[in-house]
């Protein structure tokens, strides 16, 4: 596995490149993580023995896309601080981050905005319009997106677009034309365990996984993340995830907290589809 590691425990970061021009930048504690994370994985297993009841571990992913124009999507949590501006700074090199997109203003995705401006303080930020709450995270002076907005950025060109699974209102997903790049943010979140760090999907299946664990995973952890979901109709929830993946040609799948699936990826979404509907339909009884 090619990933170089910055920082290690809770301040760690690994890098990997998706494409020569976009980089996942993931953090995940590894060893350890138990301590830290409080033990989900066994109490998520005691549920659906589908389920790893090691993987207490969860990414923070940010990217970064090395264009005519440089964009990153997202910053990471407090804890990652200066192992951020670490990475920035080489894979930046001399280059500036020209924008700065900020998927929603939560600490594990917002948090070093103002770090990272300090650093290139020529950036734009971009933020989901509509609100006034974005002083806290230093996003006041953000340019303020709606959905269908586009960017280019050389070769690239994003698309602003309305989630279809949000833990609040302040949300916009991303989606990449060239790429076929979805950044799907909460969405799909998965666990892992310490052996799994940094590993693109496809090479988790060396591990055990696959599709159907993703499924079960995530049948379980988005009815913690999207807590609305047992008030939902599974039709609609159904129709609207069809329409999407009808809608958007999707080749790399690039949520926040989920390993990137760059290969096999309809083999994925199908089960992202089924792990919806469990998640809707089961009466997994997590959320009191
Ligand atoms: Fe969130
Ligand atoms: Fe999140």
């Amino acid at each position: 596995m090619n990933v170089k590691i910055y920082g290690e425990g809770i301040n760690r970061i690994g890098v990997r490149q998706i494409t020569p021009q976009i980089y996942w930048i993931c953090h995940c504690i590894g060893k350890d993580a138990e301590k830290h994370n409080g033990g989900f994985a066994a109490d998520f297993a005691r549920i659906n023995p589908n389920i790893d009841p090691t993987a207490n571990d969860i990414n923070y992913n940010s990217y970064l896309f090395m264009d005519e124009k440089t964009l990153l999507i997202d910053t990471l949590g407090p804890a990652q601080h200066n192992t951020i501006l670490e990475v920035l700074s080489d894979l930046l090199g001399e280059r500036q981050l020209d924008y700065l997109w900020i998927s929603h203003t939560e600490l594990p995705h917002a948090a070093n905005a103002t770090a990272i401006r300090r650093q290139y303080p020529d950036l734009q930020l971009m933020a989901v319009g509509g609100h006034d709450h974005y002083e806290i995270h230093g996003l006041e002076d953000a340019l303020l997106l709606d959905y269908g907005d586009e960017l280019k950025l050389g070769e690239h060109e994003i698309e602003i677009i309305k989630p279809i699974f949000l833990d609040h209102a302040l949300t916009q997903w991303l989606y990449e034309r060239k790429t076929g790049f979805l950044c799907p943010v909460d969405w799909a979140l998965m666990a892992q365990n310490e052996h799994q760090s940094f590993l693109f999907m496809d090479e988790m299946e060396a591990t055990g996984y696959s599709p159907e664990r993703f499924m079960h995973d995530v049948s379980i952890t988005n009815c913690v993340v999207f807590a609305w979901l047992r008030w939902a109709d599974p039709d609609q929830i159904a129709e609207a995830i069809d329409a999407f993946f009808a809608k958007y040609d999707i080749r790399i799948f690039a949520a926040s907290h989920t390993q990137v699936i760059r290969k096999d990826v309809p083999a994925y979404l199908a089960a992202l589809r089924e792990a919806m509907r469990r998640a809707v339909t089961a009466d997994y009884n997590l959320v009191y």
